[in-house]
């Protein structure tokens, strides 16, 4: 079965429903949840059904994130992943760590790719006029949010919205479409999704 490991960094709501999806549909197993802070809610969330947690708080590594991933990487190699999630993760990763997972590994990104890579990408897309945003999964490659582009979900940017408003009705896409791009990833499905 198919073992997938799982990065966070707060609340953990995409960890929450590929889980949940993994749990319910059996196409692979959560082996391990880790965060990079260990206040991380989505920690609890995570062992409450079960899944392994750790954490390595980040900050006593300061700018050494070589040694930081040193460290991350001693619970997340034990527990044999053969895909890892990204999902609210919010450490940027060295290129020599994304190499060890290049090609079985995710991140959810909420924008448009290529569009609005990086931060306040809600704030941009407002700013930018834009008619429609949303979130895209895609492959992590050493790159920061360029890697190839596994699935997409759009939602109108409506008058008087605010980048919390146009967060909020984008996370609930993103907990539509991490499940069904890892399903098919799983499956070895690269095809882009678009969901409707
Ligand atoms: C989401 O907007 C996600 O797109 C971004 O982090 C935010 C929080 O995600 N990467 P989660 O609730 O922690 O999964």
């Amino acid at each position: 079965m198919t073992r997938v490991a799982i990065l966070i960094s707060g609340g953990g709501s995409n960890m929450l429903r590929l889980v949940e999806a993994m749990q319910a549909e059996g196409f692979a197993t959560p082996v391990l949840v880790a965060a990079n802070d260990p206040t991380a809610r989505g920690l609890g969330l995570a062992s409450a059904l079960g899944v392994p947690v750790a954490s390595v708080d980040h900050r006593p590594f300061g700018k050494d994130r070589a040694a930081f991933e040193a460290a991350l990487l001693e619970p997340l190699l034990a527990a044999r992943p053969d895909i890892l999630c990204l999902a609210g993760f919010m450490r940027v990763l060295t290129p020599g760590f994304v190499r060890r997972f290049e090609g079985r590994m995710l991140n959810i990104h909420p924008s448009l790719l290529p569009k609005y890579p990086g931060l306040h990408t809600h704030q941009r897309a407002i700013d930018a006029g834009d008619a429609e945003a949303g979130c895209t999964v895609h492959e992590v490659t050493a790159e920061l949010d360029a890697g190839p582009i596994l699935g997409q979900a759009r939602v109108p940017v409506l008058p008087g919205d605010t980048a919390d408003t146009l967060a909020a009705r984008v996370l609930m896409q993103e907990h539509r479409l991490y499940p069904a791009v890892l399903r098919r990833f799983v499956a070895g499905d690269r095809a882009p999704v678009f969901l409707p």
